[in-house]
């Protein structure tokens, strides 16, 4: 078996960071909430090492998350983050104490003594940036701890005890403001907890494939394929598993961009021969959609068709036993929540849930261990083409939600033709991937334009683009003005039914990255 981390999470907003740290040095990571961490889950777990996450309590507060006993007595390295560092300190027979002021932001941090954490490459002496935002600090050390680094606000900004092979930091090395902080993890795993690093995605994809035959037996599986990275990957890795056992399903909603379907159908049936049953339903959804305009109730709407179709689809393809849906990591863990209680529903994102109770299916979820770069890799590493693998999110309503008011073919015709306009610009520009998602949205507002020598009262159309690490915020992508006046003056030439192009300079928040 591979060597594991196991991170205990205490609800800090960059713990996912850790996780994905941890496995670009090559040691696989999972996350699991402080609660659920005892004796018996790491001994299930069996982790070489464990890392205590950062997180918004103070260990001050009687009713703050404890570090479970069981971590200190599993006789394997422990690193403390932030909170985690306090955690461990205050339970270990040392203390933490309020500050004044809190230290946010950029801090230096001066080396004083070597340890198995810096391992050479941060030598005794120097001074390395590293990212703090805490309020408390340790005050002193329990038995056994030595400082090895100190900053302006903490005086004990990393702490090690060498014998047991603990160790604490007050800074976050999992961030990418910490510039040398992966280092320091990949010392922690390597050198204290003696990882090999052996876990690469060619490891994943051959233990993937001998789970899903085990999972599977002589089954068959159904796979709705969307045209999106995760779902093509899921059918790819499937294929390799399983073979002609695998059916794919792609249910044309309509709503899709110029040229998707054609690409779908071409890769998965034509070039993987994967038995691939195509339904072009557009006419079902633009019916069911017919003077719809509050947002949410497209999604219901289309979510809801989708499973009807699919189920009849499914069905005329002979069924299945199993269903392979591209669940990712980000999906399935059990997130510390800050303020506890459920949050509230900005958009409803549809899947294809409900299904698979339905259709009395069990689920294949291969991806479930993954983040959605690992998820490209692994794309990569099947022999997926790069213009799939590196394609930006779509959400399953695809244009449907990029066309506020109502849905008709025609101007769903429109919204297509102004999109591929933009996309083909920010492809020729070389701009594609430094963009987390960008594309137009068709408004139903009308403007005064002038072409030729007449008046014309047309629609406007906005443009998108923004970066992101994982669509929870995102900034809007800074184009040069040359670069979106040579879009605006194609799309409004070419495309009847547009006379006005506007970009939209939103961060989210406050926006959302689509306009509905
Ligand atoms: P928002 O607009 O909420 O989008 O900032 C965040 C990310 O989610 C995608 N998105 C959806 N995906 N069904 C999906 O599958 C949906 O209903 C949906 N709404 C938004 C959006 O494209 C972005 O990547």
């Amino acid at each position: 078996m591979t060597d594991r981390v196991l991170i205990v999470d205490f609800g800090s907003q960059v713990t996912q960071l850790i996780a994905r740290r941890v496995r670009e040095s090559g040691v696989y990571s999972e996350i699991y909430p402080f609660n659920r961490v005892t004796a018996g889950s790491i001994a299930a777990f069996a982790p070489r090492a464990l890392i205590l996450s950062g997180g918004p309590a103070s260990i001050l507060d009687d009713d703050s998350p404890r570090v479970p006993d069981a971590v200190f007595e599993a006789g394997i390295p422990v690193l403390g983050i932030c909170y985690g560092q306090q955690a461990m300190v205050s339970q270990l027979g040392g203390a933490v104490a309020r500050s004044d002021t809190r230290e946010f932001g950029r801090a230096a941090l001066n080396i004083v003594d070597d340890c198995e954490l810096f391992g050479g490459a941060w030598a005794a002496g120097a001074e390395e940036q590293v990212w703090m935002s805490h309020g408390d600090h340790v005050e002193s050390l329990p038995p056994g701890f030595r400082a090895v680094a100190t900053s302006e606000g903490a005086p004990y900004a990393a702490i090690a005890d060498d014998e047991r092979r603990f160790y604490g930091v007050q800074f976050h090395p999992e961030v990418v403001h910490t510039p040398r902080g992966a280092e320091l993890l990949r010392n922690f795993t390597h050198r204290a907890a003696g990882c090999s690093g052996d876990w690469t995605m060619e490891a994943f994809r051959d233990r993937a494939i001998a789970d899903i035959r085990v999972q599977v037996g002589s089954g068959r599986v159904l796979c709705g394929l969307s045209g999106g990275v995760d779902s093509s990957v899921v059918a790819a890795l499937l294929h390799e598993a399983v073979r002609e056992r695998l059916v794919c399903v792609f249910i044309d909603t309509g709503m899709m961009r110029a040229g998707e379907p054609e690409e779908v159908t071409n890769l998965f049936r034509d070039h993987y021969n994967i038995p691939l049953v195509h339904r072009d339903a557009s006419a079902v959804f633009l019916d069911r959609l017919a003077g719809v305009t509050d947002p949410e109730d497209k999604r219901k709407i289309i979510g809801e068709t989708f499973i009807d179709v699919f189920e009849k689809e499914a069905g005329a393809a002979g069924g299945a036993e199993f269903l392979a849906q591209g669940t990712l990591y980000p999906d399935v863990i059990e997130s510390v929540s800050a303020l506890g209680g459920p949050s509230v529903t900005i958009k409803s994102h549809h899947n294809v849930g409900g299904l698979p109770e339905r259709m009395n299916m069990a689920l294949v979820e291969p991806l479930r261990e993954l983040f959605k770069d690992e998820v490209r890799e692994l794309g990569r590493v099947l022999g997926l083409p790069e213009r799939l693998v590196g394609r930006h999110p779509f959400p399953g309503p695809g244009l449907a939600i990029r066309i506020p008011g109502e849905i008709t073919a025609a101007r769903l015709d429109v919204l297509r033709r102004a999109d591929a306009i933009y996309l083909e610009e920010i492809r020729k520009a070389g701009l594609y991937d430094e963009i987390w998602q960008a594309f137009a949205v068709l408004l139903p507002v009308r403007t005064v334009g002038v072409m030729g020598d007449a008046r014309s009262y047309e629609d406007v159309c906005a443009l998108r683009a923004v970066t992101s690490t994982d669509g929870m915020t995102a900034d809007f992508f800074p184009y040069d003005m040359a670069f979106l006046g040579r879009v605006a003056n194609r799309i409004v030439n070419e495309v009847r039914g547009i006379n006005r192009v506007v970009y939209d300079v939103t961060s989210k928040p406050p926006a959302t990255i689509e306009w509905e």
